[in-house]
């Protein structure tokens, strides 16, 4: 391997930069030539690259979003897209590749790897940190934190007027920014989707506190929580505020859908710092010969894990947390 390319793909989140400067400055120091992919895949198949310098990467690590930008690229979905990026690829010389981004961006790795055999290196860069192998994601701690200083803000209104407010987190399929932002603000219920806590559970329990005089309460829901998985159309927090007033009527609830917000803003030192050292193994893991893996972080060591088995795998969360959660929401 001596010509890299580095690309950002999927949903953007905050440390995708350092992690990018990080790559770049850890190549050129062992001598590669790296080239910045532009938007996603869609930048391979446009032939849309630039060579990178240690000082394109100036003044980025304290930046949210991706200076490469991102996309969801569709053509790279069949394998004619494949191939001409394939051609791009070798057109320039590019011998091996680091993809920054979630499941979604590392089986577009994946495929790479196995049909053209160009070796790959996954970074973990996904707020919903819904990934296998690791402890750690880009931009996750940024988020949570995010929706913390928010809800905050929210439960000084919620108290003033001893209201009940529902406030909806991202997470397309994990509940990892409503659980960690929902313990650390001391939310009464936080709803995920992995965990099946019906509308009814809900309402016994407000029902309970209502008789204890408890008279503020937030909900903290992910926005892929359905109160009926067998009605994937009913999820998030709209739907649960309907389903709570439509059966305790004359209650006042307000939602807040915090969204996109959580995306955005520079990242947390220690998103930047994971982004500096998956960036800077992910080039010696290419230069060690150890191809097609995604760089984790697992008990403060560095953990690789097969593309494959990240593709397919999903984080599962520690069952003490759950706990953690009734006990202290009580
Ligand atoms: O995967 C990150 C994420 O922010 C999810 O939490 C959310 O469901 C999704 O991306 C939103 O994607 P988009 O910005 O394309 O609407």
């Amino acid at each position: 391997v001596n010509k890299i390319g580095v690309l950002t793909s999927g949903g953007d989140s905050p440390g995708m930069n350092a992690a990018i400067r990080a790559v770049v400055r850890t190549g050129i120091y062992y001598g590669l030539e790296v080239f910045g992919i532009m938007r996603g895949y869609s930048g391979i198949i446009e032939d849309d690259m630039f060579q990178m310098s240690s000082r394109s990467v100036a003044n980025i690590i304290q930046r949210g979003g991706t200076i490469l930008k991102t996309a969801r690229c569709k053509e790279f979905y069949n394998e004619e897209g494949r191939k001409k990026a394939f051609a791009n690829l070798q057109k320039r010389g590019i011998n091996g590749l680091v993809v920054i981004g979630g499941d979604g961006s590392f089986t577009g790795a994946y495929k790479l790897s196995k049909e053209f055999g160009i070796p790959c290196i996954g970074i973990p860069g996904t707020i919903d940190k819904d990934l296998y192998g690791t402890d750690f994601t880009l931009g996750f701690d940024t988020a949570a934190n995010t929706a913390v200083q928010s809800i905050d803000k929210i439960r000084d209104t919620a108290d003033s007027h001893d209201r009940l407010f529902i406030v909806e987190v991202m997470g397309r399929h994990a509940g990892y920014i409503a659980l960690h932002s929902g313990i650390a603000t001391g939310a009464e219920h936080i709803l995920m989707p992995e965990v099946n806590t019906t509308i009814e559970e809900i309402i016994s329990s407000l029902s309970e506190q209502e008789k204890r005089k408890k008279l503020v309460n937030l909900v903290i829901v992910a926005e892929g929580y359905m109160p009926d998985p067998s009605n994937p159309k009913i999820k998030g927090a709209n739907e649960v505020a309907r389903l709570l007033e439509e059966r305790l009527k004359g209650l006042e609830i307000r939602v807040t859908i915090l969204g996109h917000i959580q995306r955005g803003g520079p990242p947390s030192c220690i998103d930047r710092l994971i982004a500096s050292r998956m960036g800077y193994h992910a080039v010696e893991s290419l230069l060690e010969g150890r191809y097609n893996v995604m760089v984790g972080i697992l008990n403060n060591n560095m953990h690789y894990t097969p593309l494959e088995i990240a593709i397919r795998e999903k984080q599962k969360m520690g069952e003490d947390w759950l706990d953690i959660v009734k006990i202290l929401a009580s």
